[in-house]
């Protein structure tokens, strides 16, 4: 049988691993990851110094999977993502097939947790579906952003007993905001908080959580939205990337 291991990384701090990914990694003949080209060549760095530091144990490989191009502004956007992780899915298969021989154990390097906004569970899930490649897998979770943002900002992340909602920056500005009171915000390229009612939010922001350029900033929104918006394009314009992710709360 061939193994495969989705294994959770933690958003960014190197101490973030946890003891089962270290664990797993250990394991490991083959590594796959994929290229998203320079704005991630950090991301991609943080990986190659994770096998460096776990991975000494026995020699392994690393096989980059070229990533299709993908669309930003789809005007459809489901039917954009399918067609890119059918094409996703093809190159996965065509790597697993090429490059992992039967008795080994390959795996993926998840940034944060794999089942938050990761979209390698589900290609590896339509892998299996095709039947062509045959293959065990297994997820090791990770930190995610969210708990290193709420950890950093020494917060809970829900209100006693309250509901949290976990939504994307597109989303946020086209649905209306559910009732709850803290809204926890991913993948947000627009500050999207600008188009709330600011007088009604405290925010906690973070980007690049766990890195050394990491930063944080939290106060009613309508104070410290503007001064969010002015530290994320700079940082923008310096790195040439940025990630970052904000809770939102309801003030009482
Ligand atoms: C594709 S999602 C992956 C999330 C990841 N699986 C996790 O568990 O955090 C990428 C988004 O996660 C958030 N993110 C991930 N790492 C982060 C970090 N170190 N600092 C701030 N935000 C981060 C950002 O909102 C970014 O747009």
């Amino acid at each position: 049988v061939r193994i495969l291991k989705l294994i959770g990384l933690g958003a960014g701090h190197p101490d973030h691993i946890t003891v089962q990914a270290i664990k797993a990694l250990a394991t490991v003949d083959v590594v796959f990851m994929t290229d998203k080209g320079a704005e991630t060549a950090e991301l991609q760095q943080t990986r190659r110094n994770v096998c460096a530091e776990y991975m000494k144990r026995k020699p392994y490989r690393i096989v980059e999977i070229a990533d299709p191009p993908r669309e930003r502004r789809p005007p459809d956007y489901r039917a954009t993502v399918d067609a890119w992780h059918e094409q996703r899915t093809e190159a996965y298969e065509a790597a697993l097939g090429r490059h992992l021989a039967d008795g080994e154990c390959g795996a993926f390097l998840i940034w944060g947790d794999p089942s938050l906004y990761d979209s390698a569970m589900r290609i590896v899930d339509r892998v299996l579906a095709r039947g062509v490649v045959h293959f065990e897998y297994e997820i090791i979770p990770g930190i995610s952003s969210v708990q290193a943002l709420c950890a950093r900002h020494r917060i809970p992340l829900n209100e006693i007993g309250a509901a949290v909602h976990v939504t994307t920056g597109r989303r946020l500005g086209e649905e209306p905001l559910p009732d709850g009171a803290n809204v926890l915000v991913m993948l947000d390229g627009e500050c999207t908080f600008r188009k709330l009612p600011a007088a009604q939010f405290d925010i906690y922001w973070g980007a690049y959580l766990g890195m050394p350029d990491e930063t944080l900033i939290c106060g009613p929104l309508a104070q410290v939205g503007p001064r969010i918006e002015a530290t994320r394009a700079e940082a923008r314009r310096n790195k040439g990337w940025i990630m970052d992710t904000y809770l939102l709360r309801r003030r009482t």
